[in-house]
């Protein structure tokens, strides 16, 4: 989105010079100045040009619609929608590609649902085996990622049903297994560890991702501090004493 924000900008700045290049050779007298502003990320949000608006979003990489893989560090596989959704959720890749890669739809900061290639979500079926044939996520498509604390992208995911998934040594099917693993167990051996690749270059930083990543309680007041205080008053003084006349 900020690419087409800034592609349709260079196609104006573009087009406008080109009307007055052409403008101005036709009419000698007639002197088209175009001074113009780009008021940029005052009431659209974009990241890229105040990365700061989003540091108090609490796991701020894993902001909605950010693709993330996840690797078995027991079994060194990841986990795969085979066919890219429809069926199971099996353990049992070596290489990560688009079946292996799973879009984030972000509830709160440590809860969401995850979207496969096909479109559909991953959701548990006889409460314990793991599919993704869901078309619309609710509650019981809603998984916690629990992260550890010295390396945030060794990852647990809970169910909805409190237990965490686990890449069993089948590696044909994956379970919410009710054998207990401590939450504070981290080791290799633990089938329900994984190592999160978070794919940074689908990380999208709109205004869906800012609110959303605050949340009700703190997304109104942190849009209305940015729009009081990135452009203000003085700013169109400023354009106005120096003969701007155009916003793009
Ligand atoms: C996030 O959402 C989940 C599922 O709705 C809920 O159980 C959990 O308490 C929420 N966490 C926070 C920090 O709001
Ligand atoms: C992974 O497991 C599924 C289900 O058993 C199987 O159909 C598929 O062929 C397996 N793929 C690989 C690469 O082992």
């Amino acid at each position: 989105m900020c690419n087409k924000k800034i592609y349709v900008n260079i196609l104006l700045i573009f087009y406008l010079s080109l009307f007055h290049n052409v403008y101005a050779s036709q009419t000698k007298d007639f002197n088209l100045q175009i001074k113009a502003v780009n008021l940029g990320n005052w009431l659209i949000t974009e990241g890229w040009m105040k990365p700061s608006l989003f540091d108090g979003i609490k796991n701020n990489d894993l902001l909605d619609g950010t693709h993330v893989q996840f690797k078995s560090v027991k079994l060194q596989k990841y986990l795969c929608a085979e066919n890219g959704g429809g069926t199971i959720v099996v353990a049992n890749r070596t290489k990560a590609s688009g079946w292996e890669t799973f879009r984030l739809w972000r509830v709160n900061e440590t809860s969401f649902n995850l979207r496969v290639s096909n479109k559909q979500f991953i959701g548990l079926e006889d409460e314990n085996k793991l599919v993704a044939d869901i078309d619309s996520p609710g509650d019981k498509e809603t998984f916690e990622i629990v992260r550890n604390n010295d390396d945030p992208n060794r990852v647990k995911i809970r169910t909805p049903n409190g237990l965490f998934l686990q890449a069993i040594s089948s590696e044909s099917v994956v379970n919410a297994e009710t054998t207990v693993y401590e939450e504070s167990s981290w080791e290799d051996s633990d089938p329900s560890v994984f190592k999160m690749t978070v794919l940074t270059s689908t990380i999208i930083k709109g205004e869906y991702q800012i609110t959303n990543g605050y949340g009700p309680d703190k997304a109104p007041k942190i849009m209305r501090d940015h729009w009081n205080t990135y452009i203000t008053e003085d700013d169109f003084k400023f354009m106005s004493e120096n003969g701007l006349n155009t916003d793009i």
